[in-house]
């Protein structure tokens, strides 16, 4: 068998919808005979039914088998991993030898088998006869078995290549994982339908016969090609109405969910049932870090309820058709989704695009036939709304042939595709990465023109998306709430797809999560396939808290200081009714008073019950909008979106006043020891301390290793400062310490003056001043005070501030202002490669064991078991092992993250420069 052909397949039958039949079906899953050879040509006698197959391994299918002990996982993001001359392939390529037997039912006679995906090249063979073999990874193909079926016994025999011409058609961003990943049937299910269901109530459908009922709309014995109009409560992500219906053929019924939806463009906008259509979406890999891409069904469901739970309406299939039952899922819960086709050339990139299989003939009819086999599959799900070519594929003559076929089958549907700039073959102009500047010129319609005045005109008309932009890769993504804001302004946008929804971490005894190089992959890209909202395990991320908050269909407001609060009713489709509301004051982090709201199904300003009384410390109102009763998504009381506003404080926050002249000896000043000669803190409340002193230095994020801020901050040597004391100044009630802290080999620095003055409530205030010297061009990771503490002195930090998870300028919308617990470790973030994280913001104090922390007015806190240096040494988390001390970071500012591992650092405003600042800090004995 030849593993460089450019045909798709061979022995396939024409695709078709996936459907639920009652026609009988043999579920092919379960444990299997598995071999594995390093090269493509083994023997083929494994395929006979009397081949001895005792010696060799189990493996489960659906799997991976590198994901079971045979072979390895291989990552790269753009390159191939192997030579880039189609359509030939090494000899090392891993071939997988699959044996199952299994016993026909009595009475069964004829049937297909149908696999729903198997990466990437495979044959097969029933009873020793070959049926055939098949490519496209990620899409099904069927195979006539009736003739060789025999009663009882059979034998199935399936061999997998990893490698093969079509190989280079499927060069998305992710793991290489080869297996049978997606379930093995034999059904006698052969039928096909095609529905139209329109949001108008429009009702028809395609197929080879059959009648259609749909009882509940009194649909009854509907012929294809007929047209009936129903009185149907039409589909959308919010409102994901459903009926059922059947369609009957002499063999068998299907059974089918229908959603009544259109998708349209009117005016250069993205419409749903003629109203406009704003995606806040996600694009999701297929991932699991035991199973890879064999996901299950319940991990479907857990994406779509842990989607839905945190305000997000819209898939993007990166970068194949999804396991169908995902889609099923869509439908039911609500989600709208871009199905995506499996194509990807983008190692083409990397030759100049020579070669590109996109624009070469010979694999024209691969193209289509991938196009053809997702359309057909999926063409009934009312969640899919756009179908999109492929990803960063390049351009040719191929994505034509492709879209020209998909817009006869289905004029229903807009296609996408992001990797043609002219939008020659696509309905909406799509983008990613996108500054916010280069979107806000989009949705003014002020984009740089094409050289083709047509093809520009033509997109000038088309709404626009970002199929990816605000990459979540490590502590990030900075600059969500700026893009929504444009999102929601221009109505030529139609919102987009942050990237991605899961960090594809491989479970791995020793480091946790496995990235690239890992398994030591000659060709790798390291941890570049870790960037999702949700950790490997689906525990969400920060970025998908704050995902949660950008998205929040319900937008609340404070015109009035906290009598007034505006709520507006951000929903495509449904007003706020399904919703109830409630107002909570919290004095100093402790709930005092709590008000259901009555809000109009439409929002409006809504006047807040004794919210506006003044009162003493610092006290805020929260207002939540709550689900009223459960969803299918969600039980009652599911918080959807919330806003806080300070309310105003009676008597003022007392001035903080030095007590009298307090300093008893040469070095000791209430409750801190100093160290004579350096002015350096020694005892704090009787704890053994070390600093506080200036830093400057923070372990870079992955967005500050790509936006190359990292090498400029290394370069400075900001991870290596050095501290010099200039004097040591006692007058009465304080100890003035003058340093200057720089790193070496430069003539930049700092000046750091720390004022130590002892306060009335026996406490201790240090005021740092701070004044830059030499020319400070580029952004500083931080700047604030490290000290460390004896590791036993802090377990558990209680604070009053933003929480409870972290903040960063440009991130952390999602922590809201109240008083917080939590230990050392669970302060932590758990990136899979360790950063910078954990950092609490706009602390007003900090219990921290022996002593408490007070801003005045606020700081940022961190504190960590280990050090910045150690933090930013660790390539995963378990070579972080807890020191003996404590490291506390207090911090008066933070350089912004933004989203420079793909797409723009942070917005100038959220810029960190090194400039005069003063802080003052108190510290108290608990
Ligand atoms: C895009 C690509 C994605 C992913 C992302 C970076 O260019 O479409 O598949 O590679 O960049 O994580």
């Amino acid at each position: 068998m030849e593993l460089v052909t450019f045909a798709p397949g061979s022995g396939l039958l024409a695709p078709r919808a996936a459907l639920r039949s009652d026609a009988p079906s043999l579920d092919l899953n379960g444990t299997w005979r598995f071999r594995l050879s390093p090269a493509a040509g083994v023997p083929e006698d494994f395929a006979d039914p009397g081949y001895d197959d005792s010696g060799w391994a189990e493996l489960p299918v659906p799997s991976h088998w590198p994901l079971h002990g045979h072979g390895a996982p291989a990552y790269t993001n753009v390159v191939y991993p192997f030579p880039v001359d189609p359509p030939y392939v090494p000899d090392e390529n891993p071939t997988g030898d699959h044996r199952r037997v299994f016993d026909l039912p009595e009475g069964w006679s004829g049937g297909r088998l149908r696999f729903e995906g198997a990466d990437s090249f495979a044959r097969v063979w029933l009873n020793g006869h070959e049926l055939g073999f098949w490519t496209g990874s990620r899409l099904p193909a069927e195979f006539d078995a009736g003739p060789w079926l025999r009663p009882g016994r059979n034998v199935l025999a399936v061999r997998v290549h990893q490698w093969s011409a079509a190989g280079y058609l499927e060069d998305q961003d992710m793991w290489w994982l080869p297996g049978i990943f997606r379930d093995v049937t034999l059904t006698r299910s052969a039928a096909d339908v095609f529905v139209h269901a329109a949001h108008d109530g429009r009702l028809s459908f395609d197929g080879p016969g059959g009648r259609l009922d749909l009882p509940e709309l009194g649909v009854a014995g509907l012929e294809p090609g007929a047209e009936v109009r129903v009185a149907a409560e039409p589909w959308t992500a919010e409102t994901p109405r459903l009926y059922d219906a059947t369609v009957t053929f002499p063999e068998e019924t299907v059974r089918l969910r229908v959603g009544f939806r259109t998708v349209s463009v009117e005016d250069g906008v993205l419409l749903a049932n003629g109203r406009p259509l704003l995606l806040k979406g996600v694009n999701r890999h297929e991932f699991d870090p035991v199973r890879g891409r064999a996901v299950t069904v319940e991990t479907m469901r857990e994406d779509v309820l842990l989607m839905k739970r945190h305000n997000v309406n819209a898939v993007r299939t990166s970068h194949y058709p999804p396991h169908p039952a995902f889609l099923d899922l869509c439908d039911e819960l609500g989600l709208w989704v871009v199905d995506e086709c499996d194509l990807e050339t983008h190692g083409f990139e990397r030759v100049g695009w020579r070669g590109n299989p996109t624009d070469d003939p010979r694999y024209e009819a691969a193209l289509l036939d991938r196009m053809r086999r997702m359309v057909e599959r999926d063409k009934n799900h009312p969640s899919v709304i756009m179908w999109s070519l492929g990803n960063e594929a390049g351009v040719g003559r191929n994505l034509a042939v492709m879209a020209g076929w998909a817009r006869e089958r289905d004029p229903s549907r807009p296609l996408h595709y992001e990797g043609d700039r002219s939008c020659a073959h696509t309905d909406v102009y799509s983008r990613m990465y996108a500054t916010h500047a280069e979107v806000e010129a989009i949705g003014r319609r002020e984009e740089e023109p094409l050289d083709d005045p047509e093809l520009d005109a033509r997109r000038r008309a088309m709404p626009f998306l970002q199929c990816e932009y605000a990459h979540a890769m490590g502590n990030g993504p900075g600059g969500l709430a700026e893009y929504q804001e444009l999102f929601e302004r221009y109505p030529r946008l139609a919102g987009g797809f942050v990237w991605e929804w899961i960090d594809h971490g491989i479970a791995h005894p020793a480091h946790e999560y496995a990235y690239g190089g890992d398994f030591g992959e000659p060709l790798h890209d390291g941890n570049f396939v870790i960037d999702g909202l949700v950790f490997p395990d689906r525990t969400p991320s920060p970025g998908l808290l704050d995902l949660k908050k950008v998205f929040e269909p319900v937008r609340i407001t404070f015109p009035e200081a906290g009598d007034v609060a505006r709520i507006v009713n951000g929903h495509g489709f449904r007003d706020l009714s399904h919703l109830r509301f409630t107002a909570t004051v919290e004095a100093h982090g402790e709930t005092v008073a709590e008000h259901p709201l009555e809000v109009p199904p439409d929002g409006g300003e809504v006047r807040l019950p004794g919210a506006g009384a003044a009162g003493a410390g610092e006290r805020w109102l929260t207002v939540r909008a709550l689900l009223a009763d459960g969803h299918p998504w969600a039980p009652a009381g599911h918080e959807v979106a919330w806003s806080q506003t300070r309310l105003p404080t009676t008597p003022p926050h007392p001035p903080l006043r030095s007590a009298p002249p307090a300093l008893s000896g040469a070095s000791l000043l209430s409750g801190a020891e100093f160290e004579g000669r350096s002015g350096r803190l020694t005892r704090l409340f009787g704890l053994e301390v070390e600093g506080p002193r200036l830093d400057l230095w923070r372990a870079p994020t992955d967005n500050d290793r790509y936006s190359g801020l990292e090498a400029r901050w290394r370069a400075l040597g900001l991870h290596r400062l050095t501290h010099r004391t200039d004097a040591v100044e006692r007058d009465g009630a304080s100890l003035t310490v003058r340093t200057r802290v720089a790193p070496a080999a430069t003539d930049l620095g700092m000046r750091a003056t720390y004022r130590w003055t002892a306060a009335e409530d026996g406490g201790l205030l240090l005021r740092v001043d701070v004044e830059p010297e030499g020319d400070w061009s580029d952004p500083i990771p931080r700047l604030g005070l490290t000290m460390t503490l004896p590791g036993d002195a802090v377990d558990r930090v209680t604070w009053f501030g933003r929480g409870p998870g972290e903040a960063y300028p440009d991130t952390g919308l999602a922590a809201r202002v109240g008083r917080w617990s939590a230990t050392v470790e669970e302060l932590q973030t758990p990136y899979v490669r360790p950063q910078e994280n954990g950092h609490r913001a706009e602390v007003r104090w900090a219990g921290l064991g022996p002593f408490r922390v007070s801003g005045e007015p606020v700081f940022g806190l961190t504190a960590r078991r280990w050090s910045a240096a150690e933090l930013a040494a660790a390539r995963h988390r378990p070579d972080l092992t807890p020191g003996d001390r404590v490291h506390l970071h207090l911090d008066l500012a933070h350089q912004g993250i933004g989203t420079a591992t793909c797409g723009p650092g942070p917005l100038p405003r959220y810029d960190l420069y090194a400039r005069p600042a003063t802080f003052t800090l108190r510290f108290t004995p608990s």
